[in-house]
């Protein structure tokens, strides 16, 4: 089984986070890049990290006309990533459009429901469902329109994995569950819980990046899978 960790290199600095990925990149088996890495070092920023040799996520969370999504995902084919996202509330012929733009080994997923939105958020923008409903209903579009999986939250991931049985979920927001946690444990979603729940990728960030040892945070998280 290969290394489903994807470390999200959420960092300012390009040296940075090439100084980070090139510290654990036994122990992960991919790296993430956000809108603001693209933004701040576009396509040369993906080709230095991609030197590392790892797959490359591209976290762009596409969403715009059909078209426009289109030539995007065309424009960044040039950097191979193995992985790019959209907005699945862009609609169906913008995802259908987006996979049919993207390269050949490019898994494209679309992003259900922003965690930072809550139901007031949602009902202000003109959805009556609750977060989860919507979540799960545009899951469902995105498989419809062809979809490779989509990203959602450790609390979700086991209903659309029974929904969609080949589905590519990529799941982001984990906590390891350290000896010594306290908090409410009942809002943890731990690597090993997501991945058993049906997770294709765990994302993970600040746990490994902001480790006072990021290889042994790694390994340690790695160890559980
Ligand atoms: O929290 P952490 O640093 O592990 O987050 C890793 C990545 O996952 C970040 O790039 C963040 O944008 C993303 N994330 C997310 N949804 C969450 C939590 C984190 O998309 N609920």
């Amino acid at each position: 089984m290969s290394n489903p960790i994807y470390l999200a290199l959420d960092l300012p600095r390009l040296d940075s986070a090439l100084a980070l990925a090139r510290k654990v990149h036994a122990h992960v088996g991919g790296l993430k890049l956000g809108l603001e890495f693209f933004c701040a070092h576009g396509q040369h920023g993906v080709h230095e990290v991609a030197k590392i040799g790892l797959p490359i996520f591209l976290d762009l969370k596409l969403h715009d006309i059909p078209n426009t999504v289109a030539a995007a995902m065309q424009a960044i084919h040039v950097v191979e990533p193995a992985i790019v996202t959209v907005h699945a509330a862009g609609g169906r012929a913008m995802m259908e459009d987006a996979k049919a733009a993207a390269g050949e080994n490019t898994k494209v997923v679309a992003v259900t429901v922003l965690t930072s939105l809550d139901d007031a958020d949602l009902a202000r923008i003109g959805v009556p469902d609750d977060a989860t409903a919507q979540a799960l209903r545009l899951a469902d579009l995105a498989q419809e329109a062809g979809l490779d999986g989509v990203v959602c939250s450790g609390h979700e991931v086991a209903a659309i994995h029974r929904r969609w049985k080949h589905g590519f979920l990529v799941v982001p927001g984990l906590r390891p569950a350290a000896s010594g946690a306290s908090g409410d444990q009942k809002r943890i979603v731990t690597p090993r819980a997501a991945r058993d729940a049906g997770a294709s990728v765990l994302v993970i960030g600040r746990p490994i990046s902001r480790a006072e040892d990021p290889v042994a945070a790694a390994r340690a998280i790695e160890g559980t899978l």
